[in-house]
């Protein structure tokens, strides 16, 4: 989603602020700009498109130099992607660049447009400067008027705004969407970023800005409006930068999943069971039921998860996309505890629905891939899942970094609550400790789908159907085809084709069928047989040949469903990838798609 970046010092501004952005990309933006400001005047660019548009701009002109400079990526949410509409906005002598939503917009435009305030985008955002203005001209106080602005917005709003009227400061303010503050490494040094990205190297001392906490950065220092902030230290590691030889970080981060999922075990799996040091035992305490909220690919593994939970800790389990929750006016009782999953930690509708869980009383537990994030400071428990940042928008390495906490998570609620025999807890530790193992990618897989793809670039249709657990990598693999392919697919409850979905079957439906030899097999193969017999194309993906697929790729003999999951998951990435790649796509950022969507 939208990404900010600030800055006050000697470097060049400019570059900066480029450079940050540039390692904001991976979360979406349909536009990119930066104001730049000395004590003379401010300089603006805006461009729409890939941020190589907007340095082509800036390399056609010779800048002054400017000790301060905001910028932004911008993902449209009101107003079309223009270049009027990116950010930064001006008012007559203020710039400002926003995150998130500002609700009351319509009657602060009306109100600021009586008093003569020229409006030019058709944005929310630019009600901010121009509400700072009206302030300023009336009360000749930089101050005064950034704190009387931020108590007239209403919604979502963390900014950064610099003016002509104080040009040695950046104002800044955090309510709903992340913004850090840093000291940077050199002497009066400050920076601003929405996440740590374009932090890392140039500070280790920052501050995750709380809602509601905001203040005035210059070369001086940083003076906070509330005292309810801390500092916390950086991590250095810029191991995220590269890709690494691989064409798309996507593909990097599939060829990534054998090592985070052992780095995401590590400490945690042991031979008698599995060890959370993050949680306590009296977490579980009182409690009869699990609901698991979350959004797109971490809604599929916390659909998985409800499979697992059920069968092997025999605790309830339901599961919900957290856009349906907030709104239907759910029942919460105390015995149940709130499972949030979460890459980015940050998804607006799962950080809802988790706030709604806490004001309801009940316990709440994240797993997010994102420490520091909203939700991890939200939630009174915190899984991190270890996977390393994920730059794709199709999320891989999340999700089977996701589904191993959930596995390892069910198993240690089921010897909690005594319900998971001892024999069936080692045969579960056995199978978890191969899953990395069984996520390396093998050159044979990896150029059978290669292969493969080249046949499936038309079609008026795929269904993903799999059954049990296999019905959620289902969803999981239909939604990367569509995320990166734009190929209509969907994902299938396999004994529900015949009710329905199944009216479709013809040789342009391609049928990508999950057939596990430790699961359901017979089930699964006679629902497969029922479609072959309407001539759809199938391609199925199995340890066990099945005579009917009109496309094959052999998986590994195991002995554990699971690993035939984790199996099954890196093929259907690497086939939607391949088929992403042959239709020329962006595979690591696809069109109208955002990494982390952090407005409604
Ligand atoms: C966006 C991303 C998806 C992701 C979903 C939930 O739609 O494009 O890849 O699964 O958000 O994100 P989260 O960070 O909460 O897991």
């Amino acid at each position: 989603m939208c990404g900010i970046v600030g800055y006050i010092g000697k470097k060049d501004t400019t570059k900066f602020l480029l450079d940050g952005l540039k390692e904001l990309e991976y979360r979406g933006y349909d536009s990119a700009g930066i104001a730049l400001l000395n004590q003379n005047k401010i300089e603006v660019f805006k461009a729409l498109g890939k941020l190589s548009n907007l340095e082509n701009k800036i390399s056609q002109v010779t800048i002054d130099s400017y000790p301060i400079g905001i910028g932004h990526t911008r993902w449209a949410t009101h107003g079309k992607p223009t270049e009027l509409n990116a950010h930064p906005h001006l008012g007559e002598y203020s710039y400002v660049v926003h995150n998130g939503i500002i609700e009351n917009y319509k009657e602060l435009k009306e109100e600021l447009s009586s008093k003569g305030h020229n409006f030019v985008s058709q944005t929310d955002t630019e009600v901010i400067v121009h509400l700072f203005e009206n302030y300023y001209n009336s009360l000749n106080d930089t101050k005064k008027a950034f704190e009387n602005t931020i108590k007239r917005l209403e919604g979502a709003f963390s900014i950064l705004l610099i003016s002509k009227a104080d040009p040695e400061k950046i104002f800044f303010f955090k309510h709903g969407s992340p913004l850090i503050i840093a000291k940077g490494n050199e002497e009066n040094e400050v920076l601003f970023a929405s996440s740590d990205a374009p932090l890392i190297g140039f500070t280790q001392s920052v501050v995750y800005l709380e809602d509601g906490v905001g203040g005035i950065a210059s070369a001086q220092g940083i003076e906070f409006l509330s005292d309810n902030y801390s500092w916390s230290n950086l991590p250095t590691s810029k191991q995220f930068a590269q890709k690494d030889g691989f064409r798309f970080f996507m593909e990097k981060e599939i060829y990534e999943q054998g090592t985070v999922v052992s780095d995401c075990m590590l400490g945690r799996l042991k031979d008698e069971g599995i060890c959370f040091d993050e949680i306590e035992p009296s977490l579980f305490d009182g409690v009869r039921e699990i609901k698991i909220c979350a959004c797109g690919t971490s809604y599929h593994a916390g659909l998985t998860a409800s499979y697992l939970l059920e069968r092997l800790a025999k605790i309830k389990c339901s599961v919900e996309i957290a856009s349906e929750f907030r709104y239907k006016q759910p029942l919460l009782t105390n015995d149940t505890l709130f499972i949030v999953i979460s890459q980015s930690g940050e998804t607006a509708d799962t950080l809802e629905a988790l706030k709604m869980a806490k004001k309801a009383g009940l316990k709440s537990l994240v797993i997010c891939n994102v420490d520091n994030s909203s939700m991890t400071r939200t939630a009174d428990y915190t899984i991190l899942t270890r996977a390393g940042i994920e730059k794709g928008v199709a999320s891989t390495k999340a999700f089977s970094t996701q589904t191993v906490v959930l596995w390892m998570l069910a198993l240690y609620i089921g010897k909690l609550n005594s319900h998971l025999q001892k024999e069936d807890l080692d045969k579960e530790i056995l199978a978890l400790r191969e899953v990395p193992k069984t996520l390396i990618v093998s050159d044979r897989i990896h150029e059978k789908t290669r292969r493969l793809s080249k046949r499936y670039l038309h079609g008026h249709g795929f269904f993903f159907i799999g059954r049990d657990v296999f019905f959620p990598l289902a969803l999981e693999g239909a939604l990367k085809l569509k995320e990166i392919s734009y190929l209509h697919a969907e994902g299938y409850p396999a004994g529900e084709m015949k009710h329905g979905p199944i009216a479709l079957a013809d040789p342009e439906l391609f049928t990508i069928a999950l057939m596990p030899q430790n699961l359901l097999y017979d089930k699964i193969k006679s629902n497969v047989e029922e479609l072959s017999a309407r001539d759809s194309t199938i391609c199925a993906i199995s340890p066990l040949d099945f005579e009917l697929a009109d496309d094959f790729i052999k998986l590994q003999k195991t002995d554990h469903y699971m690993l035939e999951f984790f199996e099954m998951l890196v093929v259907l990435q690497l086939l939607s990838m391949e088929i992403s790649i042959r239709l020329g796509n962006d595979v690591d950022m696809p069109r109208n798609l955002a990494k982390s969507v952090t407005v409604e």
